[in-house]
């Protein structure tokens, strides 16, 4: 019996990195999924892999007019959401508050935090339906503590800490829990390319556990969060870092 038998999931930046490992293992454990991306040959890539209950669905998650799309086609094609996974997000260039211009400050508030209200409003319709509805709002151990040269991600994430909590309060009423996952490092493309690769270095130097994470290890915590398991819990914070922000 999968933890996830019945459930209808979707998943957002679901093409690669910590998403796509929530893809796989969500369908192992009996979820039928919605995932969604920008990069579209990774997509349908991976859903071609995963067989009939996986479907791909292109989307800018900064966009509400995607998300309508994305909610119809995973109603459309499986019935009602009972479970939302808000992952896809975006690095910030390592800069200075006062070297950042209002558009790179801007994308990545559309792309991190915009995009968490949205599909939160998107899908809470569908969701109603349901009698157990679960929102994963992918944060980061960077909406728990600031890092240097990171203003416009720490403001995401940390708002993404706060809407899980604004909505917990309201959904509540219709038995939907929402929670937000604070990763510390993992690796994965988002750590590993050119851009950030040497500031993940130093941070991965000063993690207790002495090692960045794999993202089937967050996938753990998520699907504990997307299960009726995690019944109990709602409008928490849910840290995943090695020990990074015990010290
Ligand atoms: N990797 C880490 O160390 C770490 C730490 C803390 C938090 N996080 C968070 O975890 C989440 C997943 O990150 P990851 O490390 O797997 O990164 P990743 O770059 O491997 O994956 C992110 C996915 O989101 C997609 N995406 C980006 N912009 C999008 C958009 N506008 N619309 C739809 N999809 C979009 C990307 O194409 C990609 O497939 C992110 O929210 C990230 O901020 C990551």
């Amino acid at each position: 019996m999968g933890r996830l038998n019945g459930k209808v999931a979707i998943i957002t930046g679901g093409s690669r990195g910590m998403g796509a490992s929530h893809v796989r293992r969500f369908v192992s454990e009996g979820a039928k999924v919605v995932f969604t991306d920008i990069l579209v040959d990774e997509g349908q890539a991976l859903a071609a892999e995963l067989g009939e209950n996986v479907i791909f669905v292109q989307q800018n998650v900064a966009s509400a007019f995607d998300w309508e799309k994305v909610v119809a086609e995973a109603e459309a094609a499986f019935g009602p959401v009972n479970v939302l996974v808000n992952n896809a997000g975006i690095g910030a260039p390592n800069k200075r508050l006062e070297e950042t211009t209002i558009e790179e400050y801007q994308r990545v508030i559309d792309v991190n935090q915009l995009s968490v209200f949205l599909g939160m409003k998107a899908v809470l319709p569908s969701m109603r339906k349901t009698t157990n509805g679960s929102i994963v709002n992918v944060s980061s151990l960077a909406g728990m503590v600031a890092f240097m040269n990171q203003s416009s991600y720490v403001a995401s994430k940390f708002a993404v800490r706060g809407l899980t909590k604004a909505a917990a309060l309201e959904f509540s009423q219709y038995g939907i829990r929402v929670n937000s996952v604070h990763p510390g490092s993992v690796i994965t493309p988002l750590t590993t390319n050119d851009l950030t690769k040497e500031m993940a270095a130093e941070v991965n130097k000063a993690i207790p556990l002495g090692r960045a994470a794999q993202p089937e290890e967050l996938t753990n915590l998520v699907l504990y969060l997307a299960s009726d398991e995690s019944s109990y819990s709602t409008g928490s914070e849910f840290i995943a870092d090695g020990g990074l922000s015990v010290q």
